[in-house]
């Protein structure tokens, strides 16, 4: 059942349930012009995605951690008629920055498609209630509206996940919804025309390129903006912490020591692999073939701290982490594991302070 008030006790909040506050504090002393239908200027909106304080003290924390133009740039494209496609590699934050977008554009970011290879155009455009309609015939009550669909008339932000895992001849169903903004509806004899406020947020993974393209006339519905890997171990290490405390806040987890050095070590670990050489530009090393995306580094420090809080001794060890990194790792069990292997050896072994990981990461490939 849904009701208006969201129970304190579900799993996950919606973006602009979990961050009400900060939202309603930004709406109150924001007093830069809002596109119509915004909840919040494109200033603010930016504020609220990357961090800042307001002129009353509110704290408004980073959602996204990386450069400010990229925000600016996407929040940008949401005022104009071009929609928004955020592109990058696995783990990059392309959900979560859609998620939290819409959150502040339109306080509302469940108008959500979700792309996989059997989305049909119900999902995109709208379907029918068989009830009413084999009772009624076609009408107005017998439509069910899409995502889309209702964020059209609306004035709303709608959101597609995955869009390039969508069958072509259904995402060219987005086509005359973000050119003419409108969707027809022949059964009807009508259409649903935008209202103001309208735009779409798609994401799309690198890794899936090729398996459904882009059609160049969709493509150019889209502003493309390209959310990057983390540049640099610091800031990496800064997004695994914030985000590892706040999903431990969620989960009961109690706050352990050895946290800050485990997330640089899983960190530093996923990097080296991820690019092929060690820190310090010395050694190379092999790359596994799984995406060791920052997404992946959060889950495996998130998993440490739940081993070390119900099996440990209150303290975040090497030991809590060694077995996520390997899962995380190890995808393919004969090539990456000889790929792990020579890090384990070749690297690990001799880093001064590594002896407990060296010794942990032995016990777990064994
Ligand atoms: N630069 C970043 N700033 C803040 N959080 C980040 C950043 N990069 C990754 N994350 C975190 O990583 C997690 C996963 O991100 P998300 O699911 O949005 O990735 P994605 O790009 O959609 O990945 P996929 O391609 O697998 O769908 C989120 O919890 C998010 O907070
Ligand atoms: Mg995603």
């Amino acid at each position: 059942m849904t009701t208006d008030t969201q129970a304190p006790e579900v799993l996950r909040q919606h973006a602009e349930d979990a961050f009400a506050a900060e939202l309603a504090a930004l709406a109150a002393q924001d007093d830069r012009p809002r596109p119509e239908r915004w909840r919040l200027s494109p200033w603010a909106v930016a504020t609220y995605l990357l961090g800042g304080e307001l002129p009353d003290g509110t704290v408004i924390t980073p959602k996204y951690i990386g450069p400010r133009r990229v925000i600016e740039i996407a929040v940008t494209t949401l005022a104009t008629d071009r929609a928004l496609l955020l592109l990058g590699v696995p783990g990059t934050a392309k959900t979560w920055v859609s998620e939290h977008l819409a959150a502040a554009v339109s306080g509302d970011s469940t108008l959500l498609v979700q792309g996989t290879a059997g989305t049909p155009e119900e999902a995109v455009r709208y379907g029918w209630n068989y009830a009413q309609l084999l009772a009624n015939g076609p009408s107005r009550e017998a439509l069910v509206p899409s995502p889309v669909m209702r964020a059209m008339a609306d004035g709303k932000t709608a959101r597609v996940e995955e869009l390039t895992r969508i069958p072509a001849d259904v995402q060219d169903s987005l086509i005359t919804i973000l050119s003419e903004k409108t969707l027809p509806v022949p059964e009807l004899g009508t259409e649903i025309q935008a209202v103001r406020g309208f735009n779409l947020i798609a994401t799309a993974n690198d890794r899936d390129r090729g398996v459904n393209d882009l059609s160049s006339a969709l493509r150019r519905r889209f502003n493309t903006v390209v959310l990057p890997l983390p540049a640099t171990l610091d800031e990496e290490v800064d997004i695994v912490t914030r985000r590892v405390g706040q999903l431990g806040r969620s989960l009961d987890l109690p706050e352990l020591p050895g946290g800050a050095e485990e997330i640089r070590r899983v960190v530093t670990v996923f990097r080296e692999l991820r690019s092929g050489v060690t820190a310090d530009g010395r050694t190379k090393v092999k790359t596994p073939s799984g995406t060791l995306s920052t997404a992946e580094a959060i889950s495996v420090v998130t998993n440490g701290l739940a081993l070390a809080a119900h099996f440990g001794d209150g303290v975040l060890r090497a030991g809590d982490v060694a077995g996520g990194i390997l899962g995380a790792v190890v995808r393919d069990p004969v090539a990456d594991q000889q790929v792990w292997r020579e890090y384990v050896e070749g690297v690990v072994r001799e880093r001064d302070g590594w002896k407990d990981f060296y010794r942990a990461a032995r016990e777990h490939s064994r």
